[in-house]
């Protein structure tokens, strides 16, 4: 996120009413006309105004914290962390190799398939990820975790692993067979590399 070009829009909104309130009633949009680019999860759909206000002008008035403030209001990516545990095996002989993941924090993103960062031995590493029951394979009972590192291939197995959730690319869905989802995955982990390659993320990510 543009911590420097959000601060300077909190601190015309400590001074005008309308736009705080405009901004509270539809965040995004007011983020968006005003050209700055924060990852649509890391936005609430709406604020609480009188709530927001009060600590928006504390603030404002302590002469520091804008920054932390513009923080805590939009959050962090989401971030899942988990050991890595093995899995079927049908994934690195079939598909691509991913990393099952044991997770610790139970509330998971819905499923589906993001674009993530994934913490490995101290390096933030690009990823791919699927949260789901994997229906292609008759469908688990609970969402699992699996990521697949872009440009890493070593063994995980038994460490633990974060993974940062950065951006939604589709629905988990039930495919014909292994040929489809494959192909689809293979589309998955390019699209990835294309979010990586934007510029406004690679001044913003620190990453491998
Ligand atoms: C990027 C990515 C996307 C995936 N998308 C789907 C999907 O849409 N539907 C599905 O059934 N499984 C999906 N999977 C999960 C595969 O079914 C999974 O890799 C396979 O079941 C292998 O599991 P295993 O490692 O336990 O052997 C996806 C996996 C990855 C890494």
């Amino acid at each position: 996120m543009s911590d420097e070009a959000l601060s300077k829009l909190l601190g015309r909104m400590a001074k005008d009413d309308v736009l705080l309130k405009e901004f509270c009633a539809a965040p995004a949009k007011v983020l968006k006309r005003e050209g700055i680019k924060v990852p649509p999860e890391e936005i609430p759909p709406k604020i609480d105004q009188a709530e927001f206000s009060k600590r928006l002008k504390a603030a404002v008035a302590s002469g520091a914290g804008r920054v932390n403030l513009a923080r805590r209001m939009l959050g962090r990516p989401y971030g899942i962390e988990g050991e890595v545990a093995g899995g079927r095996g049908v994934g690195r002989a079939l598909l691509l190799p991913t990393a099952n993941l044991e997770i610790q924090n139970r509330v998971l993103p819905a499923d589906g398939v993001y674009v993530t960062l994934t913490l490995v031995d101290g390096v933030w590493r690009r990823s791919v990820t699927n949260i789901g029951k994997r229906p292609t394979f008759g469908g688990d009972a609970e969402s699992k975790v699996e990521t697949h590192l872009i440009d890493f291939d070593g063994d995980l197995y038994g460490s633990t692993i974060r993974v940062r959730v950065l951006h939604r690319l589709r629905g988990e869905r039930k495919f014909a067979g292994v040929d489809e989802l494959r192909a689809q995955i293979v589309r998955d982990r390019e699209q990835a590399i294309r979010y990586f390659g934007s510029s406004f993320v690679k001044r913003n990510l620190n990453y491998s």
